[in-house]
This record gives C-alpha cells, sequence and structure tokens, in this order.
C-alpha cells in the first residue's frame, strides 16, 4: 500500500515523494533517468534527475540498505572519500500488493566515472597503474579510520579526473564495517581481496578485449600491495636515529606533506641513554595541498590539482617578482589574473567537460606540449584557444554524459571502440587524432 512508504532521510527533498516508488527500478521510465555512466552491479541501480540534481538509486534488503546508509554517514563524517548517502526509502509496494524491494539513494558524485568507462575512452597503458595508485590511497585511508571494506575492487570506487592522475572514491560499503581500529590481519585480508578482484576485472577487461596487450593483470594486481604496504609504512611506522640527526624529524614530515598528507600528531621519544630519538605519526589527514589551496584562493579540488595549482603559483610569484608580497595577496591576483580568466576563457557549453582545475591542468600540459613543439613560449590565453579548439572540444562530456552502459563494452579495435564513443558524444562526429592524447607528455608536474 503506497501510505506504508517510508523516507529516512537526514533533510528528505519533498521531491522524492513524486517519484515512482510503486514500480520495480529496473521498469522505471525514461524520463525520470540520467543517463551517465554506470558500472557494474549485482542490485538494480539507476541515475535518477530529482530537483536539478541526480541522485543513485539501488535496490536492496532493507537491512543492508540501512547498514550502508549508517556506514556512509560516518564515514563522511570522517572525510573519507566516498558517495554522499541521501536516504533510504522502505515499505515500498507495488499497485497488486507486491512488496518492492529498499532503495538506497545517493548523491551522484559528479564527474565521476567507472573505470570501465576509463578504459574504453583512454587506453593508455599506464592507465591502470593511475587507477590503482588511486585506490592504494584510498584504502590506506579507510584503514586508518578503521574501515574494513571487504569487498575492495574497481567496481565498488569511482574515479575522478586528478590532474593527469585519479582520486578513487568508495562507492560501495554493502560490506564494510566500522572499527576502533584494525588488525594487521584485518588489513592484509582486505588487501588480499583488492588484489585478486583486480586481477580478475582486468583480466575481464582483457577477455574484452579492452585492455592494451602491454598489461600485465597479475602485475598490476601485485601492485595494490606493493603500493599499499609503501603509503603504510610512511604514515604510519617508527623510525629511529641518533639524537644528533634531529633534521629528521622535519624530513619526515616533509615527505608526508609531499605523499599529501598533514601530521596531526607526531609522537618523538628519547632513549633511556638520551643518545636515540624515535618518531612515529600518530594522526595523518589527507589533503595537504588541497587544504593549502582552499585557504589562499578558496578553491576546492583534489589533492594532485591543487598540488599543480599551487606549482603554477609559485612560478606566477617568481615571474612578476612577487617573492616579497605577501602569499595570500599573491594567490588572490593569481587567482583573478590567471586561473579565472583561463577556465572563463572556454567557451559555456564546453565547460562540462571537465572540472575547471582539471581543464586547468589540461592547458598547462597543452602549453607545455605546443611550446616544445614550436621552440617558443606559448602565452596561456594562446594556449588555451588552442586547446580548446585542438583537444577539448574534442572529448566526451564527463559531467553528464550520454547513456552508456559500460557493461556492454564490446570487444573491438582501439580507435573503433574510441570513435564509437566519441560519436556518440558529439554528433558532429569530429574526428579525433588519439595520438593527440598519447603524445602529450606532461612536464614533471610533481618536482
Ligand atoms: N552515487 C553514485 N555516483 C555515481 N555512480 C554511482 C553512485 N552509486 C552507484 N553508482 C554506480 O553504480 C554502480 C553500482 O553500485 P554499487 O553500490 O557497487 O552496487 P552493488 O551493490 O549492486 O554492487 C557503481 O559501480 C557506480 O558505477
Ligand atoms: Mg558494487
Amino acid at each position: 500500500m503506497p501510505h506504508s512508504l517510508r523516507i529516512t532521510a537526514a533533510a528528505p527533498d519533498p521531491a522524492l515523494l513524486d517519484l515512482p516508488w510503486h514500480i520495480p527500478l529496473a521498469e522505471w521510465p525514461a524520463n525520470v533517468l540520467a543517463a551517465l555512466p554506470r558500472g557494474i552491479s549485482r542490485h538494480v541501480v539507476r541515475f535518477v534527475k530529482l530537483s536539478g540534481r541526480v541522485i543513485a538509486v539501488k535496490e536492496i534488503g532493507e537491512t543492508v540498505a540501512f547498514k550502508e546508509y549508517e556506514l556512509l554517514r560516518d564515514l563522511n563524517r570522517l572525510e573519507i572519500p566516498c558517495v554522499e548517502p541521501v536516504g533510504v526509502i522502505s515499505g515500498r509496494t507495488a499497485p497488486d500488493g507486491d512488496i518492492l524491494d529498499t532503495v538506497l539513494i545517493t548523491k551522484h558524485l559528479q564527474y565521476s566515472l567507472p573505470y570501465r568507462a576509463l578504459f574504453s575512452q583512454y587506453l593508455r597503458p599506464d592507465t591502470a597503474t593511475r587507477l590503482i595508485d588511486a585506490l592504494a590511497v584510498l584504502l590506506v585511508r579507510l584503514h586508518l579510520a578503521g574501515f574494513y571494506w571487504g569487498d575492495v575492487s574497481l567496481s565498488n570506487t569511482l574515479f575522478r579526473r586528478d590532474a593527469g592522475g585519479f582520486a578513487a572514491y568508495l562507492v560501495d560499503a554493502e560490506t564494510g564495517d566500522l572499527h576502533e581500529k584494525l588488525t594487521r590481519g584485518q588489513r592484509e585480508y582486505d588487501l588480499e581481496i583488492a588484489r585478486v578482484n583486480i586481477i580478475g576485472e582486468l583480466m575481464d577487461l582483457e577477455a574484452g578485449g579492452v585492455l592494451d596487450e602491454s598489461v600485465d593483470t597479475i602485475e598490476i594486481g601485485e601492485t595494490i600491495v606493493q603500493r599499499y604496504h609503501e603509503l603504510w609504512t610512511e604514515l604510519t611506522e617508527a623510525e629511529s636515529f641518533e639524537s644528533a640527526d634531529r633534521w629528521r624529524v622535519a624530513a619526515r614530515i616533509e615527505r608526508l606533506n609531499d605523499l599529501g598528507f598533514d601530521v596531526g600528531e607526531l609522537v618523538i621519544m628519547t632513549g633511556a641513554d638520551g643518545t636515540t630519538v624515535q618518531i612515529q605519526p600518530k594522526v595523518v589527514d589527507a589533503g595537504h595541498h588541497t587544504r593549502r589551496l582552499m585557504r589562499l584562493t578558496g578553491l576546492d579540488v583534489q589533492e594532485n590539482q591543487a598540488r599543480r595549482l599551487l606549482n603554477d603559483l609559485d612560478t606566477y610569484r617568481a615571474q612578476e617578482n612577487l617573492q616579497d608580497e605577501d602569499e595570500e595577496f599573491v594567490a588572490h591576483d593569481w587567482l583573478t589574473e590567471v586561473f579565472e580568466p583561463t577556465v572563463r576563457a572556454v567557451p559555456r557549453d564546453l565547460r562540462g567537460k571537465l572540472e575547471p582545475a582539471e581543464i586547468y591542468h589540461e592547458v598547462l600540459e597543452h602549453r607545455w606540449y605546443i611550446s616544445q613543439h614550436e621552440h617558443r613560449d606559448v602565452p596561456l590565453p594562446e594556449a588555451v584557444r588552442s586547446y580548446v579548439e585542438n583537444v577539448l572540444r574534442h572529448r566526451p562530456d564527463e559531467k553528464a554524459m550520454l547513456e552508456f552502459d559500460t557493461i556492454t563494452l564490446r570487444a573491438i579495435d582501439e580507435t573503433s571502440e574510441f570513435s564509437a564513443i566519441e560519436d556518440e558524444a558529439d554528433e558532429e562526429g569530429d574526428e579525433f587524432d588519439r595520438a593527440d592524447i598519447d603524445d602529450r607528455r606532461p612536464p614533471d608536474v610533481f618536482d
């Protein structure tokens, strides 16, 4: 009976009541759906338009729906990158009295892409490694927060572009559990699940002919284990040295900052004889560069994007001879005279293709590329024009990509796979020169 419908949400949008909850999700009419790329799932998942936004709706058992809702709320509170829960709708019944599954609603993560969509668009062999790097950071952050995932996989992760690399977000928390602190055994078990799932997922892509032949699936699966351990050690392990080598305290903090982490608490202990010192980070918070850029400019971007923008800000400061000026003032000048005009120079209809910070990053890369090519310093406004015409215009729209079900990827050769998506996204069907992307080597961004 429709009157038994129950909405559990922190701030329920009354427009939720207008959605056809009495119909099984798989049969919802196209006019309420948003056509966006979606990954593989066990349950029925649909993107739905609601009050000018997009929500993700997943049909799932009632107990699990509430459990996942609460976990996602906890993870959001802990500032872990994950999808944001909106609410749970239970008590659904069809007009014939059939009981329908409960749904969990999350906000659609803008500009996010399932890994299969990434492989089908950009077949650079290092895409897989970059995804794994991002997933390793996410897993370490989850484990530091005491979250055991239980089903770590590429399918349960969403990726957003981050200055040429990726930032990973947790999308499926169904199997997870939040603890006070994870044991080594729990962490290792989660990592093993990640390794096995990733290998399986990549083999699946291989079988579908979507994966570059040079990619060694087993090796990439091993990479997650290696990257995870490296990062975990750097973030948590104790380090001992002679007390005369105190510079090593600052060096450790700097290394953590370079990895994108701030040190909230560092324990320093001296040995009984006073000749040795031991340091151990106790609290680390991801987002070092993100926070710094936010403080200086108010821009809220991903970690690598922030690193890139801060580098550009430093370059601006040197070029304009502003070393003696207050950092805040220089940042404001850079924002209003460099960053914003560049983003505004992109025609409005093309701005949905990428996030502004990613567009800016790509413009810088593009400027580097054409400057190399033409043996001259190409000014930024000229680089933007060239980037818009030669690169951006030909990319699929990532804010609102046309319907593209990644499950239906077919084994076709690289170029036709690529242009098939291009044609879908761009009715003009402009030929896109893939060499443009592959040859466009970035300068060393992270130096
Ligand atoms: N909030 C969201 N934003 C963007 N994509 C989402 C969101 N929620 C789900 N998805 C997409 O739906 C897919 C399946 O969701 P998931 O929670 O993993 O379902 P299942 O429990 O059935 O595996 C994800 O891989 C992702 O592509
Ligand atoms: Mg899933």
